[in-house]
């Protein structure tokens, strides 16, 4: 669609400086209908006369390198006698520190633009317009912009323009029809308080953790400055911390025209809760400020509801969790010098992620960049997009779980919302998974001796480590074997010959259960159990749990273990364990943090001790979205509601609850492909009673009792 459009610059392109492209759309027959075609190298904000061209933030979105999509738009109303376009492109997610500096340096990748626009005139006739050199091009009032440090604008600032150039040597990339779902402004926070700290500063509490920008309003002289900075948490005496977002400087900064400045930032975004405003040339009040929220336009579609007001905030921590880490591509956290598609975190994540919100759509376009970055040897890059120019493609950089989003990953989605396309086009990046891991182990049918991460954040961690102490070895090949499963099912759905994986898988497993004879750490145990690799089941889920009551009812276990230790528990005949990890408000659990006053997830589960003190600065988001997948949880067991493997997409469903005298009230809502499921259940008259909506046949089970019915509502 952009056929014949040329990429073009600024002839003296500078790293970091916005420039802003202009073309006339002026023209003296009628329009019936115009449509603008646009990309960029970087991220772009395009406007006519003014006013926004679709609603699109940070187009053209996060991709491979080795692709972007373009949007189009039906400008046909927006365009008047005298009309021009103008599109500001800055850096973006396409070069500089966002890559942790890889490429920060060297000429060869500058920032460009791409567009196209089809007239059609009222008389029938037509005319196309490309970018080319006729195009207009100065530096923008944006002065500086960059995703981690933010923007500096100067509405003053006035450059010439000059001719674009066209870009003679452009990276090789394929420009491809938008794929993802679009990042849109999506709610307004208006400031809780304004208040001065003790250190005198100046602070906005916008009381929700969150990912997006600010409108910021005040009447000013041509010069005066707005200058402000974000943070998420306040240290212990109540002032301004931003340490833990690292070398991101997570500023804006505004040097004002005569008159009233109304201005939200276009190019960048920040994750905060809180402001400091070091320079405002009016009083601020809650009129003159207001926070947006941005995230990618996925539609809600799952709702947890307890009588526990701190359960029921762990509920909306992890909802804002999600909100806030699914921009465009599915990132660890939002706010530091980081910001990235970490596949580790999207694995663990997943499950809750599709019934939290549809993220078809958007994980496909994610997983098209999975396959696309995907090494030629099978390895995943631990980040996707994969934005870093470091090799990470051999055995000693393997990380099992991070990797196994390539399998995990399609499956799930396949299982939420049944769509056996999806499998279809990841298969063959599930089967070079596969292969990779087969050729890189250094022992037979494990994945061993290979540089894993381990359970990240683990707390059982040695000192000085981020790796809990669970055997990697063993995490590595519980994550083979249960991949090469998936691998298997997915071949056999889609009706290709499986015995290899088959067998593969079996040997797998044979192997683990005689290498790995016993199980030291809560994580170790609850993948055995999980993913079926434990022979007497009873006694290694009698150990964890004893494990747990020992250690006074609380959990060890960090990345890989949490997203299973529940479910590890409760279907073995420890749902009482499980529920009391979830209930459990000492350090550390789930609702310590809410006590703590979080508004989202945590990265640590000591992220702040109850001294007050944090965790070291260089590692410490207070929005990471992996824990939060304790809600799948929820929704599956201790509500019940299960996908059924045969008929994906909730075209069928099992219902079986698990209620708990340690809350009076529990229920679960998803609003499935077929119609909304939910079960509820209540402690009423020294009873339990369920309240269970099916839109599709359902198989109920209460208290081990099975029952088969059609769609419809049932009280037991
Ligand atoms: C990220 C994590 C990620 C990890 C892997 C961190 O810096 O924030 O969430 O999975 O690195 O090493």
């Amino acid at each position: 669609m952009l056929r014949n459009a040329k990429w073009i610059l600024h002839p003296e392109n500078k790293l970091y400086e916005a420039v802003c492209f202009k073309r006339e759309l002026d023209f003296a027959k009628k329009i019936k209908k115009a449509t603008l075609y646009i990309t960029s190298l970087g991220v772009y904000y395009a406007e006519i006369d003014g006013v926004r061209v679709g609603d699109f933030i940070l187009a053209p979105g996060f991709t491979s390198r080795k692709r972007v999509q373009y949007q189009t738009y039906d400008i046909t109303k927006m365009i008047n006698k005298g009309s021009a376009l103008s599109v500001s492109v800055a850096e973006g997610w396409y070069k500089g520190k966002i890559n942790f500096g890889t490429d920060e340096g060297g000429p060869e990748k500058k920032k460009a633009l791409k567009a196209r626009i089809d007239i059609l005139f009222t008389d029938g006739t037509g005319k196309t317009i490309v970018t080319d050199e006729g195009w207009l091009v100065k530096r923008d009032k944006i002065r500086y912009a960059e995703l981690y440090d933010g923007e500096t604008v100067d509405a003053n600032y006035e450059d010439i323009y000059v001719n674009a150039k066209i870009y003679g040597n452009p990276p090789a990339v394929t420009v491809v029809k938008q794929q993802g779902v679009y990042v849109k402004e999506q709610e307004i926070l208006r400031p809780l308080c304004i208040f001065t700290a003790k250190n005198g500063d100046k602070l906005i509490d916008f009381g929700q953790n969150m990912t997006g920008y600010f409108e910021i309003e005040a009447d000013a002289h041509r010069g005066d400055r707005i200058a402000l900075s974000v943070c998420e948490v306040l240290d212990r005496d109540g002032n301004f911390y931003n340490e833990n977002y690292r070398d991101a400087k997570a500023r804006f900064e505004y040097i004002c025209h005569e008159g009233h400045n109304v201005y939200k930032p276009k190019l960048a975004f920040w994750g905060f809760r809180y402001m400091k405003i070091e320079e405002f040339p009016c009083e601020i009040t809650a009129s003159n400020i207001k926070a947006i929220v941005l995230h990618s336009d996925i539609k809600r579609t799952g709702y947890l509801e307890s009588s526990s007001p701190l359960l029921n905030q762990l509920f909306s921590n992890i909802i804002w969790g999600q909100k806030g880490n699914f921009l465009d591509v599915p990132t660890d956290c939002p706010q530091r010098d980081e910001r990235q598609g970490w596949t580790g975190d999207a694995t663990v994540f997943s499950r809750t992620a599709t019934f939290n919100y549809d993220v078809e759509k958007f994980f496909i376009k994610w997983l098209t960049d999975l396959k696309l970055d995907q090494e030629k040897n099978g390895h995943i890059p631990h980040i996707i997009p994969q934005t870093i120019c470091w090799d990470w493609s051999t055995a000693e950089h393997s990380g099992a779980v991070w990797g196994d989003s390539s399998t995990i990953i399609p499956y799930q989605l396949y299982l939420t919302y049944g769509n056996k396309e999806i499998l279809a086009r990841q298969y063959t990046s599930m089967c070079r998974y596969i292969k990779y891991i087969t050729e890189h182990t250094k022992e037979k049918y494990l994945w061993a001796g290979c540089e894993q991460f381990g359970d990240w954040l683990g707390l059982d961690a040695p000192a000085g480590s981020y790796r809990g102490s669970s055997n990697e070895d063993f995490i590595a090949s519980v994550f083979y074997a249960h991949s090469t499963l998936l691998v298997a099912k997915t071949g056999k759905i889609l009706g290709r010959r499986v015995d290899k994986y088959e067998k593969l898988y079996k040997k797998i497993v044979e192997k683990i259960r005689m290498t790995f004879t016993e199980y030291k750490t809560q994580t170790e145990c609850a993948l055995a159990l999980y993913f079926n690799i434990a022979e007497n089941k009873s006694a290694v889920a009698n150990q964890l749990a004893t494990m747990i009551k020992e250690n006074g009812n609380r959990l060890k276990t960090g990345f890989v273990g949490t997203p299973y230790l529940l479910h590890a528990l409760s279907q073995n005949g420890y749902a009482e364990v499980a529920y009391d990890l979830l209930l459990q408000e000492e350090f550390p659990s789930w609702l310590y943090s809410v006590k703590q006053g979080a508004t989202t997830i945590w990265e640590h589960w000591d992220g702040r001790n109850d001294k007050g003190e944090f965790w070291s600065y260089r590692m410490n988001s207070f929005n990471h979205y992996a824990y939060g997948s304790v809600a799948d949880w929820v929704y599956m067991e201790a509500c019940g509601i299960h996908t059924v493997e045969e008929k994906p997409g909730f075209e069928e469903v099992i219902i079986s609850p698990i209620p708990t005298d340690k809350l009076d009230c529990l229920s679960a809502k998803i609003e499935t492909r077929h119609g909304t499921v939910s079960s509820k259940w209540y402690h009423f008259d020294g009873k339990i009673r369920y309240e269970i909506i099916t839109p599709v046949p359902a198989t109920i089970i209460i208290n081990g009792k099975e029952h088969r019915v059609p769609k419809g509502t049932y009280i037991f």
